[in-house]
């Protein structure tokens, strides 16, 4: 690690004028006030930008404070989030946003402690929020900015851990003090996101001078971060009940997997017919018909769910927490992509609806395969 070596001034200052001058006009860049701030942040993490614009504004034309926010109705918030994914993010910021107005009295917190025990601040969003809305001289290490600063301190080992992220972190630090911490904490994400990507443009860089990597000819070989070990598979067993109307979802219990979120009924392990149909029983549905489609598999960040589909006709009664939803509901619901994923193997072709709103994602690039994972950037979240 090279940080000593660092001019950090000429750094700053260089980078911020690179910033004012080429930074992108984004919609939250506008804002200095708290919310924007956070909810942009919030959407941003492992999100890309052009996706979460047209949700960044839709979310603030519907909750423009965080009061509003506080008293909005949590399925609502799920569906406009539906398409983003990780919808862990939309709960907690209504946990967030009601303890900001029942504790709080509705004013954002500044300090920096407080901010990082709401629920979904970790240390890169806390010190984001405190910089950029409250000019905090904080850091706010994300993906980014860890490539970026890997790279211009040469910091060897896995920047996911251990002495090599503190080291990261200590240097974001330095660095954060000084003039308008809030755009320089952006200027860096801003750099790693135009030009220290992972195939890096030095030639462009404004930085280039100050970047140890770059004198050693090895901009290629940072960060490093060792080989992740493949997910752990999941196996589960989804009923997909309908007709050629409807068909049968349950809202997911409060924690765990999809909390809250609209799914076909999942049961545990990879069941045959007879294993299903008791699990059904227990759950007071008899399975008519059942019918064997497709396994789906599902990634998330740390798991591979591999789901075995049965369709089924309508039950006679609905199981607790289940609802009968008509397919043109299916659109204004807050629905996983898992869930669409399901309906899309499942159902003929012709009874699909076309507005599912998983279909977003399916287009293409909603969720940015994470360069580095998640609990990385957040390891409080
Ligand atoms: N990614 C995370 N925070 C960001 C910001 N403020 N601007 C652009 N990209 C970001």
């Amino acid at each position: 690690m090279a940080s000593s070596h660092i001019n950090a001034e000429a750094l700053r200052a260089q980078l911020l004028g690179w910033y004012r001058k080429h930074a992108r006009d984004l919609p939250w860049r506008q804002y200095r006030t708290p919310y924007p701030i956070w909810v942009s942040e919030i959407m941003l993490q492992q999100t890309r930008v052009d996706t979460v614009v047209p949700f960044f504004e839709r979310f603030l034309a519907r909750w423009p404070t965080v009061h509003d926010l506080a008293t909005a109705d949590p399925e609502e918030v799920r569906a406009l989030w539906s398409g983003l994914g990780y919808y862990r993010r939309a709960q907690s910021m209504l946990k967030s946003a009601k303890i900001i107005h029942e504790e709080h009295n509705g004013e954002f917190p500044s300090d920096i402690e407080i901010l990082g025990k709401l629920p979904g601040f970790g240390p890169y969003t806390r010190g984001a929020v405190a910089s950029i809305a409250f000019d905090k001289a904080v850091p706010a290490v994300d993906g980014n900015v860890m490539r970026v600063l890997a790279r211009v301190a040469a910091v060897e080992g896995d920047v996911r851990k251990g002495v090599a992220n503190r080291n990261i972190w200590a240097l974001a630090a330095e660095l954060a003090v000084g003039e308008a911490p809030g755009d320089f904490n952006q200027s860096l994400i801003e750099l790693g996101a135009l030009i220290c990507r992972k195939a890096a443009q030095c030639e462009r860089c404004p930085i280039n001078s100050h970047c140890h990597a770059y004198r050693l000819q090895k901009v290629d070989q940072f960060p490093y971060v060792a080989k992740r070990l493949p997910p752990k598979v999941e196996y589960w067993t989804a009923l997909l009940l309908h007709d050629d109307q409807q068909l049968v979802l349950q809202s997911r219990p409060d924690r765990g997997r999809f909390a809250n979120m609209w799914c076909p009924i999942l049961l545990e392990g990879h069941l045959d017919v007879p294993s299903a149909q008791k699990a059904a029983t227990a759950l007071g549905i008899s399975l008519t018909d059942p019918r064997l489609r497709p396994t789906v598999t599902h990634i998330l960040t740390h798991r591979r769910l591999e789901t075995t589909l049965y369709t089924c006709a309508l039950p006679k009664e609905l199981p607790s927490g289940a609802r009968l939803i008509s397919f043109s509901e299916l659109g204004s619901l807050g629905l996983p992509r898992f869930t669409c994923k399901l309906i899309e193997a499942g159902l003929p072709g012709h009874l699909v609806p076309s507005n599912l709103p998983g279909r977003i994602a399916s287009t293409g690039s909603t969720i940015r395969q994470p360069f580095f994972p998640f609990e990385h950037q957040e390891p409080n979240e």
